[in-house]
């Protein structure tokens, strides 16, 4: 499909941040965004690259009452000899379309996704930084915007991506954060839409995640819904544990995101030396095994958060340092070869990196 694009009004913005290495998370978005329609007596249509703004929306739409939407994440690198390059973007419109399938949305051409993603940030490209651990986050949304009180599946949908220069998405960087297991609310249960990237989950998780931070934590560690009792996600991040060269993760039995930084987690295994393992994690048997040390490191991936390492986990208002409380050998290694790849700096030999420019 041919993507149309309509000039900026005016004079160009220039990027608005001037010091790179202050860059946080999701508050600058960059001049132009990405926007395809749906309708059910046409399909996609219209595809067309516009100036950055806000939407008119009715107030009855669907998306504002029944929530029925949902995003992807990936980023945009600037290598340091000017090189831009996508980490996987397929992976995240095959995730893309695995949400939609479940929140009956429609799916979108996995070549419109790509095309439509590359040419936007080709137009962009001034807005990439390119400072270390900076990037450019790319936020692909699809909201229902039939105004229909009725609840059913919506006939017209807004397809859109914008972008947004970030820097690191927790505060401390590459630290060690506090997460709080959370045994009060869940965040999924087996048959929900746990697995799929839809707004409701994280709206379902901001509640708990307040609580954590009033308490002085990061993040919220979701236990299952059912039994509250097997460690899942964090809901920006996919939980690891190191014992030793064995590392362990929840399975992704319906409730847990399935991240791309985790699969790529997985993929890094045999490089890295360390052997993986899914399965259940009993939080009690998990916290006696912090405690009695055979827990070495504990880290998340995201796409946000890379790799993050959690340096203490607290559990029924119980603190649990998680190793020396540092970062781990292991989690170094993680987060500067996937780094390494993404930013140019190690040659990629899965095949992760799409080049744009
Ligand atoms: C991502 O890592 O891209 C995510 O979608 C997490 C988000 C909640 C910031």
């Amino acid at each position: 499909m041919e993507i149309k694009i309509y000039p900026l009004p005016g004079e160009k913005k220039k990027p608005k941040f001037t010091d790179e290495s202050k860059l946080s998370f999701g508050r600058i978005f960059t001049d132009r965004m990405l926007m395809v329609e749906w309708k059910v007596d046409q399909g996609w249509f219209d595809a067309r690259i516009v100036p950055y703004g806000p939407f008119i929306l009715d107030p009855a739409c669907a998306v504002l009452h029944y929530s029925q939407e949902i995003f992807e994440g990936l980023k945009a690198y600037k290598w340091s000899d000017g090189t831009i390059a996508l980490f996987r973007p397929d992976m995240n419109a095959r995730r893309l379309n695995f949400s939609a399938e479940r929140m009956c949305m429609p799916e979108l051409p996995t070549e419109l996704f790509l095309d439509g993603i590359e040419q936007l940030v080709k137009l962009e490209r001034e807005w990439i930084p390119a400072s270390p651990g900076t990037s450019l986050y790319i936020r692909p949304t699809m909201i229902a915007v039939e105004p229909f009180l009725g609840v059913k599946p919506s006939d017209h949908y807004y397809f859109y991506v914008i972008l947004c220069p970030v820097g690191p998405y927790y505060a401390a960087g590459f630290n060690p954060v506090r997460i709080m297991v959370e045994d009060k609310f869940v965040r999924a249960v087996p048959g929900g839409t746990g697995e799929v990237k839809t707004g409701g989950n994280y709206a379902a998780s901001l509640k708990g995640a307040l609580e954590a931070k009033k308490k002085g934590f990061e993040q919220v560690l979701w236990l299952d819904g059912v039994h509250r009792r097997y460690v899942e996600e964090v809901g920006a991040m996919n939980m690891f544990f190191a014992y030793g060269d064995l590392v362990v993760t929840a399975p992704l039995t319906g409730s847990i995101l399935s991240g791309v930084t985790r699969d790529s987690v997985f993929k890094l295994a045999d490089t890295l030396g360390f052997r993986l393992e899914e399965r259940q994690i009993d939080i009690n048997e998990l916290i006696a095994d912090i405690r009695s040390g055979k827990v070495t490191e504990a880290f998340g991936s995201g796409t946000a958060a890379v790799i993050t390492p959690v340096g203490h986990l607290a559990y029924q208002d119980e603190m649990h340092q998680v190793g020396d409380g540092g970062v781990g050998s292991l989690t170094r290694k993680l987060y500067d070869t996937l780094t390494g790849i993404q930013y140019g700096r190690i040659e990629d030999p899965f095949g992760w990196i799409r080049k744009i420019a």
